[in-house]
């Protein structure tokens, strides 16, 4: 298919992004807007030296310059301003829900109030639904090179605002940092009526995967490349219908695969895997959701059914009330 027509078919596919990190979507120039607004110094000259130090050969490169480029975000105001960004392009990539996640260790440990993260996210979200149609979901991740600790006390401080939660995440530094170091916090948050997900599998072994749903009891995997390693995993992943939400053009600036050609998602759709096409931190890893599938599937031929398969296995694998699920599956089905 040529490119124009790819673009414009999975455009028109009702999409649901099920793997994103909001402080991934801080674009440089909203950076520097926002260094400016709060009188915060960046160690970057300009726009393009940032762009510029996006080169990364593992994930720790990445979170390292992360970190350092959510220093500029302090109030409710700069939290709006980023998220409401983000569902705009989403939007105009034909996206239709998002469940985004956010890290609020990263914040609080700055001294940034919980309030000031929560409220400004939530009235982006309340927007994107008034002035774009775009519905959303909110999870909070911890931070798993902190302890658990750590994690309990974040929990315990977005109490709160535990109505509008729909989940818990374990994201940031995956070696050395498995899912069992953190399960008895997850278990906590799903007793507060939490989804509860973890990053598996990204650069970590398939043990950790096997950890996140023996252990865990996961409702997702976030990314599970790895799991393609071991055949039983695999076997014990298509049966349980677990959603993967993998990020190509994440694993690929990370090096998780050597190029796009070589990525797993073809052959994660052929074994039966419940595969999610997302875009991880777009802003860091050059592109939003349709470039995810566009540039994925030209390097990949992935054909017409595969696309929708992907479509469909997103609001399947999404946490919407049953209802609306089936309404946008009509709609995907209706387009392919
Ligand atoms: N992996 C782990 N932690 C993260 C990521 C990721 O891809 N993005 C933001 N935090
Ligand atoms: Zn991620």
């Amino acid at each position: 298919m040529p490119t124009d027509d790819l673009a414009d078919f999975v455009r028109r596919l009702p999409k649901a992004e099920l793997h994103l990190h909001i402080e991934g979507t801080l674009e440089p120039e909203l950076m520097f807007a926002l260094a400016r607004r709060n009188g915060v110094t960046i160690p970057f000259a300009s726009v393009e030296a940032v762009r510029a130090a996006y080169d990364f050969s593992r994930l720790q490169d990445f979170l390292d310059i992360y970190y350092a480029g959510a220093a500029v975000l302090l109030t409710r105001a700069d939290f709006h301003d980023l998220a409401l960004a983000y569902f705009r392009r989403l939007a105009a990539d034909g996206g239709v829900h998002a469940e985004i996640f956010f890290d609020p260790q990263t914040h609080t440990h700055r001294g940034v109030p919980m309030a000031e993260v929560m409220e400004g996210l939530l009235s982006a979200m309340d927007a994107a639904q008034a002035e774009l149609g775009v519905t959303s979901r909110l999870i909070l991740c911890f931070l798993r090179h902190l302890d658990e600790a750590d994690a309990f006390a974040t929990l315990e401080a977005a109490r709160p605002w535990l109505s509008r939660l729909t989940g818990v995440g374990l994201d940031s530094s995956e070696l050395g940092h498995p899912p069992a170091k953190f399960a008895r916090v997850l278990a906590a948050a799903r007793d507060l009526g939490l989804k509860v997900m973890v990053h598996a599998g990204e650069e970590g072994p398939p043990a950790y995967v096997w950890e996140a749903v023996d252990l865990i009891g996961v409702d997702r995997i976030d990314h599970g490349n790895r799991a393609l390693e071991d055949p039983a995993l695999v076997q014990r992943l298509v049966a349980d219908g677990t959603t993967l939400t993998v990020c190509p053009l994440s694993n690929l600036k990370l090096c998780v695969v050597p190029d796009l050609a070589s990525h797993p998602l073809k052959r994660m759709l052929a074994l039966g895997l419940a595969a999610t096409v997302n875009s991880d931190d777009p802003a860091y890893f050059g592109g939003y959701l349709l470039e995810n599938y566009v540039r994925t599937a030209e390097a990949l031929g992935l054909t017409r059914g595969e696309l929708v398969q992907l479509a469909r296995n997103s609001f399947a694998g999404s946490f919407l009330p049953e209802d609306e699920k089936a309404r946008w599956l009509k709609k995907v089905e209706a387009v392919g």
